[in-house]
């Protein structure tokens, strides 16, 4: 009988060796001490058929080899575990000193980036930052601006007009009025914004573009404040040699009005291709605030006095980044804006 037994060792020691795999290990299991069809469980179940004396022998030498037998198994479904295991940390191994992968963001948009840095010198300066509608009333638009009832700005070819009294501003001057109707002087104000204007887009129009307005109301203002405020505004903005010159002009809210330029921030003031050869580029608008206006909004303007600009965000912005035409400002082409990055 131990014949058998020691065949049998032979026969599970063939098996055990051709396991190449943890699947295998587990079928091993199940063909030598399964409990349904295993060898051994089977030559146990025979045992019942032998003589007393016989039967505690060979139960015995059964008992042992099923025991090594088991053992074995663990220690290859060990050996298998420790090699999974081993095999999955490496695969899923990570290098925590490799830099991290950089989400792709947002960014602004360069007329957001130009606004930016216009709004941080005026408020450096003391000016609070107001906003106001984009659609206005006749009044707000027109009126409260002393612009007068046949003046050609106020016809259908020129604002868009929404109905009888609605239309979309035409200039960022309608802010003035907001601001002088919240606030009481002395006030010192800018207001970034979208104005439209019934104009044929080409490349360097567009029916809606950016302004920035300004609005500065004390006592005893005067021209020479409006000059030292632009001085100081396009110094910070271009450079300290920047110098401006004032060309007399007419708005109807502003009595002097002046067209202002500033030395071109590309050549200085030779000539190139960025200021047309001319050494100055145009600003905007400005004046001291009309008297008219002052009485609107119920400033005297016997007390008071201002002045107000409004430069343009588009055609600078395009001049400063060496665009050619400004509908790239507004196309959303996601190649140019992230350039801007
Ligand atoms: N609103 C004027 C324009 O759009 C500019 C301007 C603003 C002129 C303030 C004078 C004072 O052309």
């Amino acid at each position: 009988m131990s014949e058998r037994i020691d065949q049998l060792r032979a026969e599970f020691e063939r098996d055990l060796a051709a396991v190449e795999a943890e699947a295998g290990a587990t079928a091993l299991r199940d063909r030598w001490v399964g409990r349904k069809s295993g060898v051994l469980t089977a030559e146990m179940k025979r045992l019942g058929g032998l003589a007393p004396e016989e039967r505690r022998q060979v139960g015995q030498l059964l008992n042992e080899l099923k025991t090594g037998i088991e053992a074995a198994i663990d220690r290859l479904s060990g050996e298998f575990a420790v090699r999974r295991e081993a095999a999955q940390l490496a695969a899923e191994r990570i290098d925590v000193t490799l830099p991290g992968r950089r989400e792709v963001a947002g960014h602004l948009h360069p007329i957001t980036l130009l606004r930016q840095r216009i709004e941080d010198i005026f408020v450096s300066m003391g000016y609070q930052i107001e906003d106001g509608p984009e659609i206005e009333t006749e009044f707000y638009n027109f009126d409260a601006l002393n612009i007068p009832a046949n003046h050609p700005a106020r016809s259908r070819q020129d604002t868009f007009y929404l109905s009888e009294r609605l239309a979309l501003r035409s200039q960022t001057s309608t802010v003035q009025i907001h601001a002088m109707q919240r606030r009481e002087p002395p006030l010192r104000v800018i207001a970034p914004g979208r104005v439209f204007r019934r104009d044929t887009p080409d490349a360097t129009h567009n029916p809606m573009f950016y302004q920035v307005e300004g609005l500065l109301v004390d006592r005893g203002i005067t021209l020479g404040d409006l000059k030292g405020t632009i001085e100081e505004f396009v110094r910070r903005m271009f450079g300290p040699q920047t110098q401006i010159r004032f060309r007399p002009s007419y708005f109807p809210f502003v009595e002097p009005g002046a067209e202002i330029d500033y030395s071109c921030f590309k050549c200085g003031g030779s000539g190139c291709r960025v200021c047309k050869g001319s050494g100055w580029i145009e600003m905007g608008g400005s004046g001291m605030v009309h008297p008219n206006v002052l009485r609107g909004v119920g400033i005297d303007p016997e007390i008071f006095s201002g002045f107000a600009f409004g430069l343009g965000l588009d055609r600078l912005c395009a001049l400063m980044y060496g665009l050619d035409d400004i509908r790239l400002l507004y196309e959303n082409d996601i190649r140019f804006l992230a350039q801007f990055r």
